[in-house]
């Protein structure tokens, strides 16, 4: 019989603490997937004194987690702490160092900190796997790395935030506005309490930059996504996105193009009738586009400790079978820096919500600007009139380049007829 596999955990919060509970509970049918008893050994957190809904008291308690990888009796760490800095990554550099496979959740840690982990595997026998970084829950990782390993991707793209889908989902079904369903959010545990990380899709941005670097056999690379959160969208946004058939998602989508590689996060519209759409609530969604599949979607929860504890032991699963799998989809030595695309020279219609003064020429003035840019225009929509307030505008626009947009964008806000900044989504049909 196969000798048992040691698991030495650091960090027994959400995640962890599942983790500790999951491998305990299905003990005997890792057992029969793997031929291996899978068992934790030793354990680090914070605080030893915190009352934990699980059971530590006989497993091996570490006050510095590096010392879980440094622990003769760990065979693989299992790093849950998070962070880019910190522990969390000095616990996954000394695991490498001693040749020890590692399993993180940390889209942080490999979104900013990418290369190093690849330098550091280029040196050591060890591994790291990472299932649980990238939409909690749902294989996509394993999906892209092995199941579409045959394929040139041309795309990834999905939501890849539940806050956010939460938070967009509850403003559409009730009309209600942003600040008050973030508020319900943080009541309900689905947002936290400095939500910026969600709603500014910071966390959504690394899990992109993670699957793009998958996608396309590159580095993580975070800095070059074009960021942009859920703050201003108001219901306004959401009536108007709905009668003209489509609803708002916060997408990343990361698209190979003949000039490099197209990295965004932003609110999108979406029709009405596709897939992506339906994804309500806390779930995730993510497609990938092969150039031999076509188009692929996973779709599931994509946070919480069961969902994530899932895909983490899924990752111990393989170590147990002996499966050593690439950190990128390619060997290491192939991996190389992301070439980006100029986000300006993107092309896609666009929504347009300008608030302007109820005055007689308006819409003329708007439309030379449309014009001088060589936009065109797909739809104009106005509700109500009063002479004495701004009203919404709604337009839509045909397809151009992202550059004229933004000049046409900036030459409408300077108009005197037009009270405030123009907000800008794309439409994003995915027919490509
Ligand atoms: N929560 C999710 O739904 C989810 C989904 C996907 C991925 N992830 C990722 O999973 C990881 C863990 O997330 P989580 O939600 O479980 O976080 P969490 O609930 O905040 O737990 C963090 C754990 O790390 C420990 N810790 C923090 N700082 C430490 C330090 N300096 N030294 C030692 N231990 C330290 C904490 O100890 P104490 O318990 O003693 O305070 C706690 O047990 C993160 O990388 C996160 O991005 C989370």
């Amino acid at each position: 019989m196969a000798a048992p596999l040691r698991i030495g955990i650091a960090g027994l919060g959400n995640v962890g603490s599942s983790v500790f509970q999951l491998l305990a509970e299905h003990g005997e049918l890792l057992f029969d997937r793997t031929g291996r008893d899978i068992r934790v050994t030793a354990v680090s957190a914070r605080n030893k004194l915190k009352n934990r809904s699980i059971d530590i008291s006989k497993v091996k308690w570490h006050d510095n987690p590096v010392d879980v990888a440094n622990d003769p009796e760990v065979d693989v760490v299992i790093e849950l702490i998070g962070g880019a800095t910190g522990p969390a990554f000095d616990l996954v550099k000394k695991a490498l160092d001693l040749g020890k496979p590692v399993v993180t959740a940390n889209k942080a840690l490999l979104a900013s900190r990418g290369a190093e982990v690849l330098d550091l595997l280029k040196k050591s026998k060890g591994t790291v796997s990472y299932e649980a970084a990238v939409a909690g829950g749902i294989p996509v990782i394993k999906g892209l790395r092995e199941g579409l390993a045959a394929n040139r991707i041309r795309a990834v793209y999905g939501i890849l935030n539940g806050t956010c889908n939460f938070i967009l989902s509850e403003m559409s079904h009730t009309g209600r506005g942003f600040a008050e369903v973030l508020k319900e959010a943080q009541e309900k545990g689905y947002a936290e309490a400095d939500p910026s990380f969600d709603i500014d899709g910071i966390d959504a941005a690394h899990k992109l930059s993670i699957l793009s670097g998958l996608a396309f056999g590159c580095v993580p690379d975070v800095k070059n996504i074009e960021i942009k959160g859920i703050r201003s969208i108001t219901p306004l946004d959401i009536t108007f996105a709905g009668d003209l058939g489509f609803r708002i998602k916060l997408l990343g989508i990361a698209r190979q193009t003949a000039k490099g590689i197209e990295q965004s996060v932003e609110p999108c519209l979406v029709p009405n009738d596709s897939p992506i759409a339906a994804v309500e609530g806390a779930l995730n969604a993510v497609y990938v586009d092969g150039d031999y599949v076509g188009k692929v979607l996973l779709m599931g929860y994509g946070a919480g400790g069961n969902p994530t504890a899932s895909a983490v032991v899924s990752d111990v699963v393989d170590v147990a079978r002996g499966r050593a799998l690439p950190l990128m989809g390619l060997t290491p030595d192939k991996v190389t820096a992301l070439k980006p695309a100029n986000i300006h020279d993107r092309i896609g219609s666009y929504y347009f919500r300008l608030m302007v003064l109820d005055q007689p020429g308006v819409i003329a003035d708007i439309s030379a600007i449309l014009r001088d840019h060589k936009v065109s225009l797909e739809s104009v929509l106005q509700r109500g009139r009063d002479p004495h307030q701004a009203v919404p505008v709604i337009l839509t626009t045909h397809e151009t380049t992202e550059e004229s947009i933004r000049r046409v964008a900036g030459e409408i806000g300077k108009l005197k007829s037009v009270t405030e900044p123009p907000y800008l989504m794309r439409i994003e049909e995915f027919n490509g």
